[in-house]
């Protein structure tokens, strides 16, 4: 796939395949972490790589929408410093996290952490940091998703697809 062809066939999976992720794809993914970009280069985050499945299964409690996490070959917590524009820098570096694994067909999705300090305690990470999201990879599984936490997709999100261009884009001015 290239770059464009990946970044507009991105879409969440939160349904995956009882296949393991290669070390070697996780170090890409890891790395295409690293070297997103930051407000003042301040890099402000840490990842933590779950493949312990009952770590998975208990973080999954820790959001309304955060089952997924139980089926995924592996999860990486993103771990952000507080200050700056820090979950500003996070959004672009889970997007690069995500956009690298699917270059290599690894399937993902994001699991808000509304129980932060749940969260924080299973991991044991710091006070001072926060755990907005969980991001679930794996192989996508082959069934079609329709569910999310086994309601129908639509009851759940705002919308299905994107918005057309025509209400999104002005031109010169609003
Ligand atoms: C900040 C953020 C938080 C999200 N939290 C969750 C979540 O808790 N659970 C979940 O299943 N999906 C979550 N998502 C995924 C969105 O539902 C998904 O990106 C959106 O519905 C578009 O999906 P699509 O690319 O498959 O069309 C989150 C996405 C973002 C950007």
């Amino acid at each position: 796939m290239d770059a464009y062809t990946t970044i507009i066939s991105l879409r969440a999976v939160r349904h995956f395949a009882d296949r393991p992720v290669p070390d070697e794809v996780v170090m890409r993914i890891l790395e295409a972490g690293r070297w997103t970009g930051s407000s003042k280069n301040t890099q402000p985050w840490r990842f933590i790589v779950v493949r312990d499945r009952e770590t998975r299964e208990r973080l999954a409690g820790c959001g309304r929408y955060a089952s997924h996490l139980k089926d995924a070959a592996l999860a990486i917590v993103l771990v952000t410093e507080p200050g700056g524009r820090a979950d500003f820098d996070a959004g672009r570096c889970a997007q690069n996290l995500m956009l690298a694994a699917w270059a290599h067909g690894v399937g993902s999705c994001i699991a808000s952490m509304h129980r932060e300090d749940a969260a924080k305690a299973i991991l044991g990470v710091p006070p001072e940091h926060h755990v907005p999201l969980v991001i679930s990879f794996g192989y996508p599984s082959a069934e079609p998703e329709t569910t999310i936490e086994g309601q129908p997709r639509e009851q759940v999100l705002a919308a299905i697809g994107r918005r057309p261009l025509r209400d999104l884009v002005h031109w010169e001015r609003w």
